[in-house]
């Protein structure tokens, strides 16, 4: 499973790369607006900016609705950087608009996935990546794992080329279970990947072998 990092905050992106387990990055505007940044440049810069960090796939998202706005902002955001990664809403619109990057090569992520009939669309639309928001979907009591598991099963049995991308994860049994049921990638904060070293006998262990290299 592929680890990408669920942020815009650059120092976030160089501690998770600096582990040496980061394979991409996703944004989205709540994420960019939290970093403060603002004006089409500045945020293009920053985009810029996020790709110099990592060696994987960087999705971008669109703010346009309607087909010929997303088409003429992910031409731009492509121009960015080889790295970027069109992330268009799960609307109709989005998804002529994500067949029409496929048929030109773009790479896309479907957003704000939460039902398997929207992924199937994705699928058919050719997406690189299906975005299901599984915390989400547990904040309004849903599983959202079964839906992940649901995609992952319904995209095998048709070999659909699309990547299932878990996304809205919250806490690092979220990125166990999905790698369980077959996600293709999480997106994460960095805390819940940190999250993920975390053993009190790995610390107790540790502490005993120290103390008794000492004796050595
Ligand atoms: C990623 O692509 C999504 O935008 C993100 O995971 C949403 O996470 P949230 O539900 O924690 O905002």
């Amino acid at each position: 499973m592929k680890f990408f990092i669920d942020t815009a905050n650059l120092q976030e992106i160089k501690e998770a790369h600096s582990l040496g387990i980061l394979d991409g990055v996703t944004t989205n505007p709540s994420l960019m607006a939290k970093e403060g940044i603002k004006g089409k440049d500045n945020i293009f810069r920053h985009y810029k900016a996020i790709c110099d960090i990592v060696d994987g796939d960087v999705s971008a998202e669109v703010l346009a609705t309607d087909f010929e706005g997303i088409v003429k902002e992910g031409e731009e955001l492509i121009e960015i950087d080889p790295k970027i990664v069109v992330k268009v809403p799960m609307i109709k619109d989005g998804i002529k608009a994500i067949r029409y990057f496929t048929d030109k090569g773009i790479k896309t992520n479907c957003t704000l996935v939460f039902s398997a009939g929207q992924a199937l669309l994705a699928a058919k639309a050719g997406a690189t990546y299906v975005s299901p928001f599984l915390g989400r979907l547990d904040d309004v009591s849903t599983d959202g794992l079964l839906l992940i598991e649901q995609i992952v099963n319904i995209y095998s049995n048709y070999a659909y080329e699309t990547q299932v991308l878990a996304a809205s994860i919250r806490h690092p049994m979220h990125i166990v279970r999905c790698a369980e049921v077959g996600a293709d990638v999480a997106t994460c904060p960095l805390a819940p990947i940190l999250a993920l070293l975390n053993h009190p006998l790995t610390d107790a262990g540790l502490a005993k072998f120290l103390a008794d290299a000492k004796k050595m």
